[in-house]
């Protein structure tokens, strides 16, 4: 039965409380590793390093400061420059998947970039990332798998050889290659040989798309690099066809709720999410870069649930949304999604306060 958040007649406004919604299970899909570094940790590692941060990332207060994607992406290539060892990114990868287990975060799906740290191995990067993910699957219970994330601005060449050595060093945890960066840089159809080399070799797929670029963006991840998920994709609501396109096949979105700068309209990106869930799209929630552009997974949900008026089947629904996205093995999302089943049965009771008036 379908519970009702306000009985008629009722004079008081009950909405999903925080804590509820904070401590829900959640799973999210689409979130970069170095969107994860706090300010503090880009600046005491740009410092240890010999790394010049931009302006508005070398004050190390509570959050970055810029204006726009492009700005955005700077401080975000820049704090990759401030990752150098094995060692950094086992902490990077340890302090974020703790902090994000705080908020009820269980699975994340981890982006991350290779070629914007040129200086060192692969295989030396993902050693450091999984020993940093094991530590806190350890310790807080949060499973992650980990996506091998082409930058479009390198173009197809040094694509494919990303993903001849991602090859070249297989890790159980290593499930799919994305392609992120900036939308302007390369066309899609760029990808073609090394999105194929990778399907050839059972990874998974996903993309950036849609996000800044137009709708053409999209169809192309999806009929030339066959992509199994879309990233952001909110230029869909621009394209009759295309929506209706993936509203039918259900190809998974993740979506990002939230987005802080001041050029991109806060309200709007929400209203973007929200019209994709309506128009019937298979759709989770997602941080993207939780200390670059917006708040942890938990907030997205507050947030979320805040201006949608969730209902406590809302919320589940997302809880569970990430897991049914993720490419993790199958006994993997079966055990997720059975434990995600008990607890949210554990937690409805608990689901509304009658706090909000
Ligand atoms: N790299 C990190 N965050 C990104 C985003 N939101 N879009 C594209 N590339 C990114
Ligand atoms: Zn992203």
């Amino acid at each position: 039965m379908r519970a009702e958040p306000n009985p008629p007649g009722s004079t008081v406004q009950r909405g999903l409380s925080a804590d509820y919604l904070r401590a829900l299970p959640k799973a999210e899909v689409h979130c970069h590793l170095e969107g994860c570094v706090p300010p503090k940790t880009a600046v005491r590692l740009a410092a240890r390093h010999g790394v010049t941060l931009p302006a508005g990332a070398r004050d190390g207060g509570d959050r970055y400061r810029f204006r726009n994607f492009d700005e955005g992406l700077e401080i975000y290539l820049a704090v990759c420059r401030s990752i150098q060892t094995a060692e950094d990114f086992e902490a990077v990868t340890y302090e974020s998947l703790m902090t994000a287990a705080e908020g009820g975060l269980r699975y994340r799906e981890i982006a991350f970039n290779p070629q914007n740290h040129p200086e060192l191995s692969y295989d030396t990067m993902m050693g450091g990332i999984l020993a940093g993910a094991r530590a806190a699957e350890e310790e807080a219970g949060v499973v992650s798998r980990i996506v091998v994330a082409i930058n479009r601005q390198f173009g197809g060449e040094a694509a494919l050889n990303l993903v001849r050595d991602v090859l070249a060093h297989p890790h159980d945890e290593v499930v799919a290659i994305g392609l992120d960066g900036d939308e302007k840089a390369a066309r899609p159809s760029e990808f073609v040989a090394a999105y194929d080399l990778a399907r050839a070799a059972g990874l998974k797929l996903t993309a950036h798309a849609g996000e800044h670029g137009d709708s053409t963006e999209m169809v192309e991840c999806l009929d030339l690099l066959r992509v199994d998920r879309i990233d952001h994709g909110y230029a869909a609501l621009l394209d009759p066809a295309l929506l209706a396109r993936t509203v039918r096949s259900q190809i998974p979105y993740s979506a990002c709720w939230f987005i802080d700068y001041p050029e991109l309209e806060v309200e709007g990106r929400r209203l973007d999410v929200a019209a994709m869930a309506a128009a019937g799209l298979n759709m989770c929630l997602n941080s993207d870069d939780p200390a670059l552009i917006g708040p942890e997974l938990h907030d997205d949900f507050i947030d979320a649930a805040a201006h949608l008026e969730w209902t406590v089947e809302d919320a589940e629904k997302y809880a569970l949304a990430g897991i049914d996205a993720s490419f993790a093995d199958n006994a993997t999302v079966e055990r997720l999604r059975a434990e995600f089943t008990a607890e949210l049965e554990r937690l409805r009771p608990g689901a509304y306060s009658a706090d909000i008036q």
